[in-house]
C-alpha cells in the first residue's frame, strides 16, 4: 500500500460527530433533543415535518449562516396567531438556541450557539438600532469568533438548492468554495467575514457621497490585504483538491477538474502576493466611480469557482442534473477524505434529499462510501424505503408532530 492509500485506510478508524443535539425555539421546534451514535442517521417523515430544520441546526455548529444562508431573525420559532382584525399574525419567543455534544476522536466537547441582542447608537444621531449577533460557546466559554468552531467540529452539506449550484450566478459557488477552505484554514472564515464588512462600509461611503479620501484609502488598503490572503487560500484549496482527485480518483463518482476565474487569483499565478496587494488597492481606488454608477467592482467578490467533468471535458453547467449531482458528490467526497487526512477528523455530512436525481447504482455507492469512511452522515428522506440497504448501518428516526421517534 502506498503512503496515501495507507493513510486513507487509517483515517477510517477516526470518528467524530454529534452525539446529542438540543434545539430550543428553533424553527418548528419548541424543544427537541436527539441522542445519536457517531454513525449514519436517517431522518424521515412527511413534507414539512422538520427534517431539513434539524440539518440546518447542525450546520449552525459551523461558522456562517447555516445551510440555508438564513437571516438570524427567520430562525426563531414563529407561532401563527389570528389577531383582533381576523388576519394572520405571528408571535415568537425572543431567542433560539442549538446545543450539541460533539464526539471527536475520544474527546467530548459541548458547543452551543444562540442569538444575542445588543443596542447600538447610530453615528451622527441620537437614534439606536437593535443588532442581532450569533454567539458561540465551546465548553461553556464564549468564543471571540465563530471561526474557532472549526477546531472542534466540521460539517459539509448537499441540499436540494445546490442542484442549481453550477447553473446560476457565481455567489453560491464562491460561498461553497469558501466553506471548503474554512475546513482547512479557520482564519479564512474571519478573513471573508472581515472583507465583506469592509466592502459594505466602503460601498456605502461611496454611495452616500462621503468621499473622505483617508478613510476610503485605509479601507482599500485593508481590503486588498485581506482579499489577497483570501484569493491565495482559495487557490491553495483548489490545487489541493485537484491533486487529491488526480491521485485518488473515485471508482463510481466522476473525476472533476476545478478552476478559479478571478482577477486577483489570476494575478497570483505569476506575481508575488505583495505586488498583487498593491495592484488590488490601486484597482479598488480606480473603481470607486463604478460603485457610484451602481456597477459591481471587480475583485475577489466576483471570483467564480468553475467545475469540469474531466472524462467528458464538459463544464458542469452543461451537464445533466444527475451528472451535476454526481460532480458535487465527487467534490464533497474528495474534500471529506482530504480534510480527514489533514485535520485528523472527518466532517459530518448533511445530506438533504440527496437521493433525488441519483440512479440506484450511485445512491448505493454513496451509502457504501459513507459506511466505509466510517463517518456520521445525517440523511433526510420522505421515503425511508430507498435507504433499506442502510438498515443495519444507520439509525432511523421518524419525525412527526415536531417530535422525534426512534424506529
Ligand atoms: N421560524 C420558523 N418558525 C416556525 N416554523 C418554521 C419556521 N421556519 C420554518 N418553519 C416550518 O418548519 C416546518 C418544517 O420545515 P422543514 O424544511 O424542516 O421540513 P422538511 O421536513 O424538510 O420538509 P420537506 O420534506 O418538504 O423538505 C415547515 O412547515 C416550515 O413552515
Ligand atoms: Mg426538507
Amino acid at each position: 500500500m502506498d503512503s496515501l492509500a495507507c493513510n486513507l485506510h487509517n483515517l477510517t478508524k477516526l470518528k467524530s460527530g454529534v452525539e446529542r443535539l438540543t434545539l430550543t425555539d428553533f424553527r418548528n421546534y419548541a424543544s427537541l433533543r436527539i441522542e445519536a451514535d457517531v454513525a449514519p442517521v436517517v431522518l424521515y417523515g412527511d413534507n414539512g415535518c422538520g427534517k431539513t430544520n434539524i440539518l440546518e441546526a447542525i450546520s449552525f455548529l459551523t461558522p456562517g449562516r447555516g445551510l440555508r444562508g438564513a437571516r438570524l431573525a427567520d430562525i426563531k420559532r414563529f407561532i401563527p396567531q389570528i389577531n383582533d382584525h381576523n388576519s394572520f399574525d405571528f408571535i415568537s419567543p425572543l431567542n433560539w438556541a442549538v446545543a450539541a455534544e460533539i464526539y471527536n476522536n475520544g474527546e467530548v466537547f459541548n458547543i452551543a450557539t444562540a442569538v444575542e441582542k445588543s443596542i447600538r447608537e447610530l453615528d451622527d444621531s441620537d437614534d439606536y438600532r437593535t443588532c442581532e449577533r450569533r454567539v458561540v460557546k465551546i465548553d461553556g466559554i464564549k468564543t471571540a469568533s465563530q471561526a474557532d468552531l472549526g477546531r472542534y467540529f466540521s460539517a459539509i452539506w448537499i441540499t436540494p438548492q445546490m442542484d442549481r449550484l453550477f447553473r446560476g450566478g457565481s455567489q453560491p459557488r464562491r460561498a461553497f468554495l469558501d466553506r471548503l477552505v474554512y475546513a482547512f484554514d479557520v482564519e479564512h472564515a474571519k478573513r471573508t467575514a472581515n472583507f465583506e464588512h469592509l466592502y459594505r462600509e466602503w460601498y456605502h461611503l461611496i454611495k452616500e457621497g462621503k468621499r473622505d479620501n483617508h478613510w476610503l484609502l485605509s479601507l482599500e488598503e485593508n481590503m486588498a490585504a485581506l482579499g489577497v490572503a483570501i484569493a491565495a487560500a482559495r487557490r491553495e484549496q483548489v490545487a489541493k483538491l485537484n491533486t487529491f482527485i488526480e491521485t485518488e480518483p473515485d471508482d463510481i463518482f466522476p473525476s472533476v477538474i476545478l478552476k478559479l476565474e478571478g482577477v486577483i487569483e489570476k494575478a497570483l499565478e505569476h506575481k508575488a502576493a505583495v505586488d498583487v496587494e498593491d495592484e488590488y488597492r490601486d484597482m479598488l481606488k480606480r473603481q470607486r466611480h463604478l460603485v457610484a454608477e451602481n456597477e459591481n467592482p471587480d475583485g475577489i467578490n466576483r471570483t467564480d469557482f468553475k467545475v469540469f467533468f474531466k472524462k467528458k471535458n464538459m463544464p458542469a453547467e452543461l451537464c445533466s442534473t444527475g451528472e451535476q449531482k454526481s460532480l458535487l458528490i465527487s467534490i464533497i467526497l474528495a474534500q471529506t477524505k482530504c480534510q480527514t487526512l489533514y485535520k485528523g477528523f472527518a466532517p459530518v455530512m448533511l445530506l438533504d434529499e440527496v437521493a433525488a436525481h441519483l440512479d440506484d447504482t450511485k445512491k448505493e455507492a454513496l451509502l457504501d462510501k459513507i459506511k466505509n469512511l466510517n463517518l456520521q452522515a445525517w440523511i433526510t428522506t420522505t421515503n425511508p424505503e430507498i435507504f433499506a440497504s442502510f438498515r443495519s448501518d444507520a439509525q432511523f428516526f421518524r419525525i412527526k408532530d415536531n417530535r422525534i421517534l426512534e424506529d
